[in-house]
Protein backbone atom coordinates (compact mmCIF):
# COMPACT_ATOMS: atom_id res chain seq x y z
CA UNK A 1 0.00 0.00 0.00
CA UNK A 2 1.42 3.28 -0.88
CA UNK A 3 0.75 6.14 1.62
CA UNK A 4 0.76 9.99 0.50
CA UNK A 5 0.43 12.95 3.65
CA UNK A 6 -1.57 15.55 2.56
CA UNK A 7 -0.25 17.72 5.99
CA UNK A 8 -2.56 20.27 6.68
CA UNK A 9 -2.20 20.44 10.27
CA UNK A 10 -4.89 19.41 12.25
CA UNK A 11 -6.84 18.96 8.94
CA UNK A 12 -4.39 16.71 7.78
CA UNK A 13 -4.93 13.35 6.15
CA UNK A 14 -3.70 10.62 4.47
CA UNK A 15 -4.09 9.44 0.96
CA UNK A 16 -3.89 5.24 -0.09
CA UNK A 17 -3.41 3.89 -3.01
CA UNK A 18 -4.11 0.16 -3.11
CA UNK A 19 -5.46 -2.48 -5.53
CA UNK A 20 -8.88 -4.50 -4.47
CA UNK A 21 -8.72 -1.83 -1.21
CA UNK A 22 -12.69 -3.16 -0.70
CA UNK A 23 -11.32 -6.71 0.39
CA UNK A 24 -8.63 -5.11 2.55
CA UNK A 25 -9.20 -5.81 6.22
CA UNK A 26 -7.31 -2.93 6.62
CA UNK A 27 -10.06 0.12 5.08
CA UNK A 28 -12.77 -1.90 7.09
CA UNK A 29 -10.91 -1.20 10.83
CA UNK A 30 -9.97 1.79 10.03
CA UNK A 31 -13.73 2.47 8.86
CA UNK A 32 -14.50 0.65 12.76
CA UNK A 33 -11.91 3.20 14.32
CA UNK A 34 -13.87 6.15 13.38
CA UNK A 35 -17.43 5.90 13.32
CA UNK A 36 -20.46 3.52 14.76
CA UNK A 37 -23.14 4.42 11.65
CA UNK A 38 -22.37 5.22 8.40
CA UNK A 39 -23.36 6.38 5.42
CA UNK A 40 -22.42 5.75 1.64
CA UNK A 41 -23.16 7.94 -1.05
CA UNK A 42 -22.71 6.78 -4.43
CA UNK A 43 -23.66 6.86 -7.88
CA UNK A 44 -26.17 4.15 -9.50
CA UNK A 45 -23.57 3.31 -12.08
CA UNK A 46 -21.65 1.38 -8.85
CA UNK A 47 -24.60 -0.33 -7.46
CA UNK A 48 -23.38 -3.47 -7.46
CA UNK A 49 -19.90 -2.50 -6.17
CA UNK A 50 -21.70 -0.42 -3.19
CA UNK A 51 -24.10 -3.41 -2.52
CA UNK A 52 -21.05 -5.70 -1.74
CA UNK A 53 -19.56 -3.28 0.00
CA UNK A 54 -22.55 -2.24 1.94
CA UNK A 55 -22.81 -6.66 2.71
CA UNK A 56 -18.96 -6.54 3.71
CA UNK A 57 -19.46 -3.50 6.87
CA UNK A 58 -22.27 -5.16 7.58
CA UNK A 59 -20.91 -8.55 8.01
CA UNK A 60 -18.16 -6.93 10.42
CA UNK A 61 -21.29 -5.33 12.37
CA UNK A 62 -20.46 -1.86 11.13
CA UNK A 63 -23.93 -0.63 10.38
CA UNK A 64 -24.28 1.21 7.18
CA UNK A 65 -27.07 2.61 4.71
CA UNK A 66 -26.29 3.69 1.39
CA UNK A 67 -27.79 6.03 -1.03
CA UNK A 68 -27.23 6.32 -5.06
CA UNK A 69 -27.85 9.38 -7.04
CA UNK A 70 -27.61 9.65 -10.92
CA UNK A 71 -24.64 11.33 -10.45
CA UNK A 72 -24.97 13.76 -13.96
CA UNK A 73 -23.55 17.21 -14.09
CA UNK A 74 -26.82 18.20 -14.22
CA UNK A 75 -27.80 16.16 -11.09
CA UNK A 76 -25.05 17.97 -9.12
CA UNK A 77 -27.16 20.82 -8.20
CA UNK A 78 -28.87 22.09 -4.75
CA UNK A 79 -31.85 19.73 -5.24
CA UNK A 80 -30.16 16.53 -5.10
CA UNK A 81 -27.87 17.87 -2.20
CA UNK A 82 -31.33 18.42 0.09
CA UNK A 83 -33.21 14.94 -1.32
CA UNK A 84 -29.55 13.83 -0.41
CA UNK A 85 -29.70 15.30 3.20
CA UNK A 86 -33.76 14.57 3.67
CA UNK A 87 -33.01 10.65 3.29
CA UNK A 88 -29.92 11.63 6.41
CA UNK A 89 -32.40 13.44 8.59
CA UNK A 90 -35.29 10.35 7.94
CA UNK A 91 -32.72 7.30 8.96
CA UNK A 92 -31.77 9.20 12.03
CA UNK A 93 -27.84 10.00 11.06
CA UNK A 94 -26.40 12.05 13.92
CA UNK A 95 -23.27 14.01 14.07
CA UNK A 96 -20.64 10.47 14.65
CA UNK A 97 -22.02 9.62 11.17
CA UNK A 98 -19.42 9.43 8.42
CA UNK A 99 -19.77 9.48 5.24
CA UNK A 100 -18.16 7.34 2.48
CA UNK A 101 -18.37 8.73 -0.80
CA UNK A 102 -17.81 6.57 -3.76
CA UNK A 103 -17.46 7.73 -7.28
CA UNK A 104 -16.53 10.28 -9.52
CA UNK A 105 -15.74 13.89 -9.18
CA UNK A 106 -19.65 14.48 -9.14
CA UNK A 107 -20.09 12.22 -6.38
CA UNK A 108 -17.70 13.38 -4.34
CA UNK A 109 -18.39 17.14 -4.86
CA UNK A 110 -22.06 16.20 -3.57
CA UNK A 111 -20.70 13.87 -0.91
CA UNK A 112 -18.06 16.14 0.37
CA UNK A 113 -20.47 19.53 0.33
CA UNK A 114 -23.12 17.47 2.25
CA UNK A 115 -20.69 16.62 4.58
CA UNK A 116 -19.07 20.00 5.37
CA UNK A 117 -22.68 21.29 5.94
CA UNK A 118 -24.75 18.12 7.60
CA UNK A 119 -25.17 19.35 11.11
CA UNK A 120 -22.33 22.07 10.44
CA UNK A 121 -20.34 19.02 9.63
CA UNK A 122 -19.28 15.50 9.89
CA UNK A 123 -16.30 13.46 8.98
CA UNK A 124 -16.23 11.79 5.28
CA UNK A 125 -13.80 9.41 3.31
CA UNK A 126 -13.21 9.19 -0.17
CA UNK A 127 -13.22 6.44 -2.75
CA UNK A 128 -12.56 8.10 -6.10
CA UNK A 129 -13.56 5.57 -8.97
CA UNK A 130 -12.62 7.83 -12.34
CA UNK A 131 -8.84 8.82 -13.38
CA UNK A 132 -10.04 12.61 -12.39
CA UNK A 133 -10.73 12.04 -9.32
CA UNK A 134 -8.24 9.88 -8.30
CA UNK A 135 -5.82 12.35 -9.86
CA UNK A 136 -7.45 15.69 -9.08
CA UNK A 137 -11.22 16.28 -7.36
CA UNK A 138 -10.54 14.11 -4.47
CA UNK A 139 -8.08 16.33 -3.09
CA UNK A 140 -7.65 19.69 -1.81
CA UNK A 141 -11.04 20.03 -0.23
CA UNK A 142 -13.06 21.45 -2.36
CA UNK A 143 -16.52 20.58 -2.40
CA UNK A 144 -19.95 22.23 -4.39
CA UNK A 145 -22.58 22.15 -6.35
CA UNK A 146 -24.12 23.77 -10.20
CA UNK A 147 -26.33 26.52 -9.79
CA UNK A 148 -28.38 27.13 -13.50
CA UNK A 149 -26.09 30.44 -13.46
CA UNK A 150 -22.55 28.42 -13.63
CA UNK A 151 -20.42 25.28 -11.91
CA UNK A 152 -19.57 24.84 -8.83
CA UNK A 153 -21.14 28.12 -7.70
CA UNK A 154 -22.26 27.39 -4.38
CA UNK A 155 -19.96 24.95 -2.62
CA UNK A 156 -16.74 25.14 0.59
CA UNK A 157 -13.73 24.06 1.29
CA UNK A 158 -14.17 20.77 3.29
CA UNK A 159 -11.48 17.86 4.23
CA UNK A 160 -12.02 14.42 4.30
CA UNK A 161 -10.38 12.42 6.93
CA UNK A 162 -9.02 9.81 4.46
CA UNK A 163 -9.14 9.20 0.45
CA UNK A 164 -9.02 5.24 -0.25
CA UNK A 165 -7.64 5.01 -4.49
CA UNK A 166 -8.17 1.57 -5.95
CA UNK A 167 -6.94 1.97 -9.75
CA UNK A 168 -8.72 -1.22 -10.19
CA UNK A 169 -12.06 0.51 -10.45
CA UNK A 170 -10.61 2.22 -13.87
CA UNK A 171 -11.72 -1.36 -15.21
CA UNK A 172 -15.32 -0.59 -15.41
CA UNK A 173 -14.81 3.25 -16.86
CA UNK A 174 -15.60 3.84 -20.29
CA UNK A 175 -13.35 4.74 -22.90
CA UNK A 176 -14.72 8.61 -23.28
CA UNK A 177 -13.94 8.73 -19.22
CA UNK A 178 -10.99 7.14 -19.64
CA UNK A 179 -9.84 9.44 -22.46
CA UNK A 180 -10.04 12.41 -20.91
CA UNK A 181 -9.62 11.70 -17.17
CA UNK A 182 -6.38 12.72 -17.90
CA UNK A 183 -6.98 16.14 -18.15
CA UNK A 184 -6.34 17.44 -14.53
CA UNK A 185 -2.74 15.05 -14.94
CA UNK A 186 -1.78 17.37 -18.00
CA UNK A 187 -3.18 20.02 -16.44
CA UNK A 188 -0.64 19.66 -12.94
CA UNK A 189 2.62 19.42 -15.64
CA UNK A 190 1.46 22.53 -17.60
CA UNK A 191 1.33 24.98 -14.24
CA UNK A 192 3.84 22.32 -12.05
CA UNK A 193 6.46 19.85 -13.89
CA UNK A 194 8.35 20.57 -17.14
CA UNK A 195 9.48 16.99 -16.70
CA UNK A 196 6.00 15.29 -15.74
CA UNK A 197 5.39 17.21 -19.10
CA UNK A 198 7.56 15.33 -21.21
CA UNK A 199 6.61 12.07 -19.23
CA UNK A 200 3.66 11.91 -19.91
CA UNK A 201 4.12 12.85 -23.81
CA UNK A 202 6.31 9.94 -24.05
CA UNK A 203 3.48 7.37 -22.75
CA UNK A 204 6.12 5.48 -21.00
CA UNK A 205 4.37 5.93 -17.36
CA UNK A 206 1.67 3.57 -15.83
CA UNK A 207 -1.77 4.46 -14.82
CA UNK A 208 -0.55 3.95 -10.95
CA UNK A 209 2.78 5.89 -11.35
CA UNK A 210 0.38 8.87 -13.10
CA UNK A 211 -1.74 8.82 -10.44
CA UNK A 212 0.83 9.38 -7.82
CA UNK A 213 2.73 11.69 -9.20
CA UNK A 214 -0.54 13.96 -9.95
CA UNK A 215 -1.85 13.42 -6.31
CA UNK A 216 1.53 14.54 -5.18
CA UNK A 217 1.34 18.15 -7.22
CA UNK A 218 -1.60 18.59 -6.33
CA UNK A 219 -1.46 17.98 -2.75
CA UNK A 220 2.35 19.93 -2.28
CA UNK A 221 0.54 23.03 -3.44
CA UNK A 222 -2.60 22.74 -1.51
CA UNK A 223 -0.45 22.38 1.67
CA UNK A 224 0.76 26.02 0.66
CA UNK A 225 -2.69 27.17 -0.04
CA UNK A 226 -5.40 25.74 1.21
CA UNK A 227 -8.00 28.19 0.89
CA UNK A 228 -7.17 29.72 -2.52
CA UNK A 229 -5.69 33.02 -1.19
CA UNK A 230 -2.56 33.11 -3.58
CA UNK A 231 -0.49 29.87 -5.42
CA UNK A 232 -3.63 27.88 -5.34
CA UNK A 233 -4.86 29.74 -8.05
CA UNK A 234 -2.66 28.27 -10.80
CA UNK A 235 -5.01 25.04 -10.82
CA UNK A 236 -7.82 27.29 -12.11
CA UNK A 237 -5.56 26.72 -15.31
CA UNK A 238 -7.97 26.30 -18.33
CA UNK A 239 -10.94 26.50 -16.34
CA UNK A 240 -11.93 29.69 -16.97
CA UNK A 241 -12.99 28.85 -20.57
CA UNK A 242 -14.09 24.81 -19.13
CA UNK A 243 -16.53 26.07 -16.78
CA UNK A 244 -17.84 28.38 -19.69
CA UNK A 245 -18.15 25.86 -21.91
CA UNK A 246 -19.28 23.14 -20.09
CA UNK A 247 -22.43 25.36 -18.93
CA UNK A 248 -22.75 26.50 -22.60
CA UNK A 249 -23.23 23.08 -23.82
CA UNK A 250 -25.60 22.39 -21.31
CA UNK A 251 -23.03 19.97 -19.67
CA UNK A 252 -22.74 18.10 -23.03
CA UNK A 253 -19.25 18.68 -23.26
CA UNK A 254 -17.76 17.07 -19.97
CA UNK A 255 -15.65 18.56 -17.69
CA UNK A 256 -12.16 16.94 -18.51
CA UNK A 257 -13.09 17.57 -22.32
CA UNK A 258 -14.06 21.27 -21.34
CA UNK A 259 -11.16 21.43 -19.48
CA UNK A 260 -8.56 20.65 -22.68
CA UNK A 261 -10.11 22.88 -24.75
CA UNK A 262 -9.74 25.32 -21.74
CA UNK A 263 -6.51 24.75 -21.97
CA UNK A 264 -5.53 24.92 -25.09
CA UNK A 265 -7.02 28.12 -25.26
CA UNK A 266 -5.36 29.47 -22.21
CA UNK A 267 -1.51 28.69 -23.70
CA UNK A 268 -2.65 30.84 -26.76
CA UNK A 269 -3.67 33.46 -24.54
CA UNK A 270 -0.71 32.90 -22.83
CA UNK A 271 1.27 33.40 -26.27
CA UNK A 272 -0.18 36.31 -27.82
CA UNK A 273 0.02 38.75 -24.33
CA UNK A 274 3.54 37.55 -24.63
CA UNK A 275 4.17 35.06 -21.85
CA UNK A 276 4.71 31.72 -23.69
CA UNK A 277 7.15 30.94 -25.97
CA UNK A 278 5.79 29.67 -29.54
CA UNK A 279 7.64 27.08 -29.12
CA UNK A 280 6.08 25.82 -26.03
CA UNK A 281 2.58 26.34 -27.57
CA UNK A 282 3.20 23.97 -30.38
CA UNK A 283 4.32 21.32 -27.78
CA UNK A 284 1.13 21.67 -25.95
CA UNK A 285 -1.21 22.01 -29.08
CA UNK A 286 0.34 19.29 -31.11
CA UNK A 287 0.86 17.10 -27.86
CA UNK A 288 -3.25 17.92 -27.25
CA UNK A 289 -4.10 17.40 -31.32
CA UNK A 290 -2.27 14.08 -31.51
CA UNK A 291 -4.33 12.49 -28.83
CA UNK A 292 -7.53 13.89 -30.87
CA UNK A 293 -8.24 15.89 -27.04
CA UNK A 294 -9.05 19.45 -29.25
CA UNK A 295 -12.11 17.33 -31.71
CA UNK A 296 -15.17 18.87 -29.94
CA UNK A 297 -17.21 21.33 -31.86
CA UNK A 298 -17.11 24.46 -30.08
CA UNK A 299 -18.85 26.61 -32.94
CA UNK A 300 -20.31 29.12 -30.14
CA UNK A 301 -21.67 32.49 -30.40
CA UNK A 302 -18.52 34.14 -28.59
CA UNK A 303 -20.62 37.24 -26.44
CA UNK A 304 -22.75 34.10 -25.01
CA UNK A 305 -19.64 32.12 -24.00
CA UNK A 306 -18.38 35.44 -22.59
CA UNK A 307 -21.47 36.09 -20.74
CA UNK A 308 -20.33 32.68 -19.18
CA UNK A 309 -16.96 33.69 -18.55
CA UNK A 310 -18.16 36.82 -16.60
CA UNK A 311 -19.27 34.80 -14.02
CA UNK A 312 -16.16 33.19 -13.31
CA UNK A 313 -15.15 33.15 -9.39
CA UNK A 314 -11.75 34.31 -9.63
CA UNK A 315 -12.86 37.70 -11.34
CA UNK A 316 -12.32 40.45 -9.36
CA UNK A 317 -13.95 43.97 -9.20
CA UNK A 318 -15.37 43.29 -12.98
CA UNK A 319 -12.21 42.27 -14.25
CA UNK A 320 -11.29 39.04 -15.76
CA UNK A 321 -8.77 37.24 -14.58
CA UNK A 322 -6.31 34.42 -15.87
CA UNK A 323 -4.23 31.89 -14.82
CA UNK A 324 -1.77 32.12 -17.76
CA UNK A 325 1.64 29.98 -18.76
CA UNK A 326 5.16 31.42 -18.55
CA UNK A 327 6.31 27.96 -19.91
CA UNK A 328 5.46 24.70 -19.59
CA UNK A 329 5.70 23.96 -15.84
CA UNK A 330 5.17 27.63 -14.77
CA UNK A 331 2.34 29.34 -14.03
CA UNK A 332 1.10 32.64 -12.99
CA UNK A 333 -2.21 33.99 -11.70
CA UNK A 334 -4.31 37.13 -11.36
CA UNK A 335 -3.84 38.46 -14.98
CA UNK A 336 -6.48 40.64 -15.57
CA UNK A 337 -7.23 39.92 -19.76
CA UNK A 338 -9.64 42.54 -21.97
CA UNK A 339 -12.29 40.90 -23.66
CA UNK A 340 -11.07 41.93 -27.39
CA UNK A 341 -7.94 39.38 -26.26
CA UNK A 342 -10.21 36.79 -25.22
CA UNK A 343 -11.97 36.89 -28.36
CA UNK A 344 -9.18 36.78 -30.27
CA UNK A 345 -8.07 33.50 -28.39
CA UNK A 346 -11.92 32.12 -28.80
CA UNK A 347 -11.94 32.67 -32.23
CA UNK A 348 -8.59 30.86 -33.20
CA UNK A 349 -9.45 28.16 -31.08
CA UNK A 350 -13.24 27.97 -33.07
CA UNK A 351 -11.24 27.98 -36.13
CA UNK A 352 -9.42 24.97 -35.60
CA UNK A 353 -6.48 25.81 -33.17
CA UNK A 354 -4.43 25.93 -36.19
CA UNK A 355 -0.70 27.53 -35.69
N1 LIG B 1 -13.43 19.26 -6.13
C1 LIG B 1 -12.47 19.42 -7.00
O1 LIG B 1 -11.35 19.88 -6.68
C2 LIG B 1 -12.69 19.05 -8.44
C3 LIG B 1 -11.61 19.02 -9.33
C4 LIG B 1 -11.84 18.61 -10.64
C5 LIG B 1 -13.12 18.28 -11.05
N2 LIG B 1 -14.14 18.33 -10.17
C6 LIG B 1 -15.51 17.95 -10.58
O2 LIG B 1 -15.49 16.55 -10.91
C7 LIG B 1 -16.53 16.30 -11.84
C8 LIG B 1 -16.01 15.39 -12.94
O3 LIG B 1 -15.59 14.20 -12.34
P1 LIG B 1 -15.29 12.88 -13.19
O4 LIG B 1 -14.48 13.22 -14.37
O5 LIG B 1 -14.79 11.90 -12.20
O6 LIG B 1 -16.69 12.48 -13.78
P2 LIG B 1 -18.07 11.99 -13.16
O7 LIG B 1 -18.08 12.05 -11.69
O8 LIG B 1 -19.10 12.76 -13.90
O9 LIG B 1 -18.12 10.46 -13.60
C9 LIG B 1 -18.21 10.12 -14.98
C10 LIG B 1 -19.12 8.91 -15.17
O10 LIG B 1 -18.44 7.73 -14.76
C11 LIG B 1 -19.28 6.96 -13.91
N3 LIG B 1 -18.38 6.19 -13.06
C12 LIG B 1 -17.68 6.60 -12.00
N4 LIG B 1 -16.85 5.63 -11.59
C13 LIG B 1 -17.04 4.58 -12.42
C14 LIG B 1 -16.45 3.29 -12.53
N5 LIG B 1 -15.46 2.92 -11.71
N6 LIG B 1 -16.90 2.47 -13.50
C15 LIG B 1 -17.86 2.87 -14.35
N7 LIG B 1 -18.43 4.07 -14.32
C16 LIG B 1 -18.02 4.92 -13.36
C17 LIG B 1 -20.14 7.96 -13.23
O11 LIG B 1 -21.31 7.39 -12.71
C18 LIG B 1 -20.41 8.95 -14.37
O12 LIG B 1 -21.44 8.49 -15.17
C19 LIG B 1 -17.02 17.64 -12.32
O13 LIG B 1 -18.25 17.94 -11.69
C20 LIG B 1 -15.97 18.61 -11.85
O14 LIG B 1 -16.48 19.90 -11.61
C21 LIG B 1 -13.96 18.69 -8.87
Amino acid sequence: MIQIDVNLFKNSYPIYIQKNIFLDKFLIDYIKSKAKKIAIISTNNLKKEVVDFSNRLKKNNIENFFFLFKDTEKNKNRKTKEKLENKLIENHFTKDTLIIAIGGGVVLDMAGFIAATYLRGIKSIYIPTTILSMTDASIGGKTGVNTKYAKNQIGSIYNPIAIFNDINFLETLNKTDVKYGISETIKHSLILSRDFFYELKSSKLSMEDIIQKSIILKKELIEKDLFEENIRKKLNFGHTFAHAIETISNYKTTHGKAVLIGMAIESYLSYILNHLSFEDLKEIISYLKINKFLDEDISYNFEKLYKGISKDKKNKFNSIRFVLLKEIGNAIFDIEVDKETIEKAFVWARNGFVL
